[in-house]
């Protein structure tokens, strides 16, 4: 659960209907902190499900190029720099990831033994594919991930934006929450944009590949939402 979120919600009732700090003249103090906006267990629980997606996804992802490096690096030397990048990437967002259902205690997902070999089967098989069908990989998941990601932005956007107009403020672990989802958002879409760049769009067969693997990751996602 993200009780984090409670203790300082829970000291900020929504309204202060007899607020003992305020002076009797009725100019409000533009420095006194703003309420906290207190999170409905609907929203704790799509929080939840946000970290057990993002860290099983990231530990897909570090297994993807785990496999998938020695064979593209094998025929394509020059590559070793970029696949050691991404892979670094993604080993740190893993990391965060870690961190962060460890602190809110949230419950990894149940599959993370089914999605371990999926993904080493998935980079062992685009590594032999060749180089073009490694890049594919890349640019399918990234293109499902990255707008997993900005779904979850948009949607603590839209609670900052509800708090704005209560006057309140998210909490602080949550802004940071989202500064976190944003730049992860963007380093996926920038393994997209290297994909592309070397030749993902030449893989064969280019489309049915693309979809299967756009198809597993939509699939592991809603799987890893709930279970
Ligand atoms: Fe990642
Ligand atoms: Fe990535």
């Amino acid at each position: 659960m993200l009780d984090f979120l409670a203790p300082s919600a829970l000291l900020h009732r929504r309204y202060h209907t007899t607020p003992t700090h305020q002076s009797t003249e009725s100019q409000p103090n533009p420095k006194a902190p703003k309420p906290k906006y207190f999170l409905s267990e609907k929203q704790k629980e799509f929080l939840d499900s946000a970290l057990r997606v993002n860290q099983a996804g990231e530990l897909a992802a570090t297994l993807i190029y785990t496999a998938q490096t020695p064979q593209v690096v094998r025929s394509h030397p020059h590559l070793r720099p970029l696949m050691k990048h991404m892979y670094n990437q993604e080993e740190g967002h893993f990391k965060t990831f870690n961190q962060m259902i460890a602190k809110h205690r949230v419950r990894p997902t149940a599959m993370y033994p089914v999605w371990e070999a999926a993904a080493t089967f998935l980079g062992w098989s685009t590594g032999v594919m060749g180089r073009e069908a490694a890049m594919a990989c890349t640019e399918a998941v990234e293109t499902e991930i990255g707008s997993h990601y900005n779904e979850q932005v948009r949607e603590i956007l839209s609670w900052e934006a509800d708090a704005q107009s209560r006057g309140e403020e998210l909490d602080d672990e949550l802004k940071e929450m989202l500064t976190t989802f944003r730049r992860i958002r963007d380093e996926e879409l920038e393994h997209l944009d290297h994909a592309v760049e070397n030749d993902s769009k030449e893989a064969q067969p280019y489309d049915p590949l693309v979809s299967v693997i756009r198809l597993g990751c939509r699939t592991a996602i809603k799987i890893s939402e709930r279970v």
